[in-house]
């Protein structure tokens, strides 16, 4: 029965990734909006498929969220002793401690005995603070940094929930809400095509710099995110994405089809 089971899970992994039109898919079994297990084996499954992909000098940016911090506690230290650097790739997004992209940079640090970058950025600032903080001397080096990343790893969220956790003033609820977006990653909201509805005003890495990087491995799983993976991976760097999931998301997604 075990090798049954894994051999359904290979035969969705290639669907999904038909459907999606992207490099890979890697699918563990479960839905972690019903077990919170399966989060942690998503983990797993993403800090041993990182390591394929280290090569001898890593720069690895990392969103928030707290499927990537599950994949912060399954990191374990590299044994052919490549130099690895975690970089935050986005300043404050409103997110709980735990969650932030800066606490998880630090852990992968601290499991892998590798080396961390912190950026302190407030949420979403002005215009005006925005100017001034991209000139910084130390700004502008980290995002020198991040537009030399050998390998990013994302979460992707429901958009509506992201609203609500960020808890967005009116005009950019309404803004996101109007523009029917489904998905969420980077700080970016995509509705079902693909397209861009809103973007939260923060340092860090930009949709376009993707194109430079040569490994990128997005993150997310349960039923509920399905709508949120599939406009997430309708963008240009969905072609060369490593989308670790699970089944529940895998299933919701194909149903479609
Ligand atoms: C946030 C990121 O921290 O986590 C988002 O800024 C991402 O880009 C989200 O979509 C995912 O969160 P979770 O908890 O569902 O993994």
């Amino acid at each position: 029965p075990i090798m049954k089971e894994v051999s359904g899970l290979k035969h969705l992994e290639h669907k999904l990734k038909e459907i999606l039109n992207i490099q890979e898919v890697i699918i563990v079994s479960g839905d972690s909006d019903q077990n919170e297990l399966v989060k942690k084996e998503m983990g797993r499954a993403c800090a041993s498929r990182m390591k394929k992909s280290f090569t001898s000098n890593n720069i690895i940016a990392i969103t928030g969220g707290s499927t990537l911090a599950a994949v912060a506690e399954m990191m374990t230290p590299d044994i052919e002793g490549r130099k690895l650097m975690f970089f935050p790739a986005r300043g404050g997004l409103g997110e709980y401690v735990e969650n932030q992209a800066n606490t998880i940079v630090a852990k992968m640090a601290e499991k892998t005995m590798g080396q961390y970058k912190l950026l302190h950025v407030p949420d979403q600032v002005s215009e005006d603070a925005y100017a001034s903080l991209v000139e910084e001397p130390a700004i502008k080096d980290a995002l020198e940094m991040l537009k030399r990343a050998t390998m990013v790893v994302h979460g992707i969220g429901d958009a509506m929930n992201m609203v609500k956790r960020r808890k967005h003033d009116q005009e950019t609820t309404q803004k996101i809400i109007d523009g029917q977006a489904v998905g969420e990653a980077f700080g970016y909201y995509f509705d079902a095509d693909g397209k861009i509805v809103h973007k939260v005003r923060t340092i860090g890495l930009q949709l376009e710099y993707l194109q430079n990087v040569p490994c990128i491995i997005a993150v997310a799983g349960g039923a509920s995110k399905a709508r949120a993976i599939q406009a997430v991976m309708k963008q240009e760097q969905g072609r060369k994405t490593i989308l670790i999931t699970d089944e529940g998301a895998a299933r919701a997604l194909i149903q479609d089809y």
